[in-house]
């Protein structure tokens, strides 16, 4: 049987890069190598792809040859930038695009791959941009009924225009503490606890160095618990996860610097609270148009232990320690089964999709 060719694709132009290249060498390290031909790709600061000379690990691939995937259906193949460039074009059957935040995980990434016509692990166009979009995906969580803590949109235009007026409209709605976030970023960066009303107009100022749209959002006392999500129809649901730090909130620094940030699986909670949860990732899942793969991170309130869907996240982080690969871990699917997992249901997509009739015949 001839190997699957794999196209492991991360980095990315996003704060979030190193994180990607992380995710990539554990993935890399878990791909059966009897299984699959693995070719990774480099995306640099620069959005430019780099294809790795073979056997090279991932953070050695920023120094290979510059490629592109052209946007033409019928041959997925990695082609050389440079017109002179004599090495063979790189044919693949499917793409792994662990690339997360903007330009990776909002659907852009997967819309060069469906006009390429190529097989990828994870949510579409639509799913993933609903999921990268905080506010877009409130407004739809909210209309499947889901529990959300109450939020306040400000955009930049209106920052700009009347920065009082808006901070004093989001005060107005809602009671202090708030946390300021950008609509589409992901790694905290640009996140903002604010606990006197003094404050607010700072932070907004800050997130809106990173997004044209801002959300505020009702700060409560919070555990933060995840449930990772694999597959379509039917979708599974693992074990419910939680994250401790010593941190006011699961910042930046808990996430990628502090030493003693905690991930406890299962989370210690009653079972029928998980049940719960998972009942609520699935259908927070079918509500944002989830794929292959998301992981949903819920707050539950310390006092009352009433939860709230927080985000969804159509790429979670993906290294052998994070989260999503410890859950189903957790729940009886080892990391290299996941991986086998994710790439058949890509396939599977892929082959369901091609069928789709282009031509009306009467
Ligand atoms: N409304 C809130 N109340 C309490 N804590 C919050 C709230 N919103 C976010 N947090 C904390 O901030 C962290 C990061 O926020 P989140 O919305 O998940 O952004 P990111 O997409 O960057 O992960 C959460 O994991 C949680 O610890
Ligand atoms: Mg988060």
């Amino acid at each position: 049987m001839s190997k699957l060719r794999v196209g492991l694709l991360f980095g990315g132009r996003s704060v979030e890069h190193e994180v990607s290249i992380a995710s990539a060498g554990s993935i890399f390290r878990a791909l059966d190598p009897t299984r699959y031909e693995v070719h990774l790709v480099a995306i640099d600061q620069d959005g430019r792809w780099h294809l790795a000379p073979p056997a090279l690990p991932p953070q050695a691939s920023i120094a290979g040859a510059e490629v592109q995937l052209p946007a033409v259906p019928g041959r997925a193949a990695l082609v050389p930038v440079d017109a002179g460039d004599a090495r063979p074009v790189t044919e693949l059957d499917v793409v792994f695009p662990i690339v997360h935040g903007r330009g990776g995980e909002d659907g852009a990434l997967q819309g060069l791959l469906e006009l390429a016509g190529v097989a990828y692990v994870g949510s579409g166009v639509l799913g993933s941009a609903i999921q990268m979009d905080k506010e877009v995906s409130k407004r739809l969580l909210c209309a499947a009924g889901l529990p959300l803590l109450p939020w306040q949109l400000v955009t930049a235009r209106e920052l700009e225009r009347d920065p009082a007026g808006a901070a004093a409209r989001v005060l107005d709605a809602l009671p202090l503490p708030v946390f300021v976030k950008p609509a589409n970023l992901g790694s905290s960066v640009g996140i903002h606890r604010v606990r006197e009303a003094g404050g607010l107009p700072d932070a907004l100022r800050d997130a809106a160095r990173y997004d044209a749209k801002l959300l505020v959002e009702q700060g409560i006392p919070a555990r933060d618990l995840e449930v990772a999500l694999l597959g379509d129809d039917p979708v599974e649901a693992s074990v419910v996860g939680e994250i401790r730090t010593q941190r006011e909130f699961y910042d930046y620094e808990a996430k990628y610097v502090d030493e003693d940030t905690e991930l406890l699986v299962p989370a210690p909670i009653d079972d029928a609270v998980a049940e719960e949860l998972r009942a609520a990732a699935i259908r927070a899942y079918h509500a944002l148009e989830g794929r292959g793969l998301a992981r949903v991170d819920f707050l539950m309130h310390r006092d009352t232990g009433e939860f709230y869907v927080n985000e969804m996240n159509s790429l979670p982080g993906f290294t052998d320690g994070s989260m999503y690969p410890r859950l189903f871990e957790a729940s009886g699917v080892p990391y290299p089964a996941l991986l086998d997992r994710l790439i058949e249901l890509a396939l599977e997509w892929h082959r369901r999709q091609s069928r789709l009739e282009t031509l009306y015949r009467r």
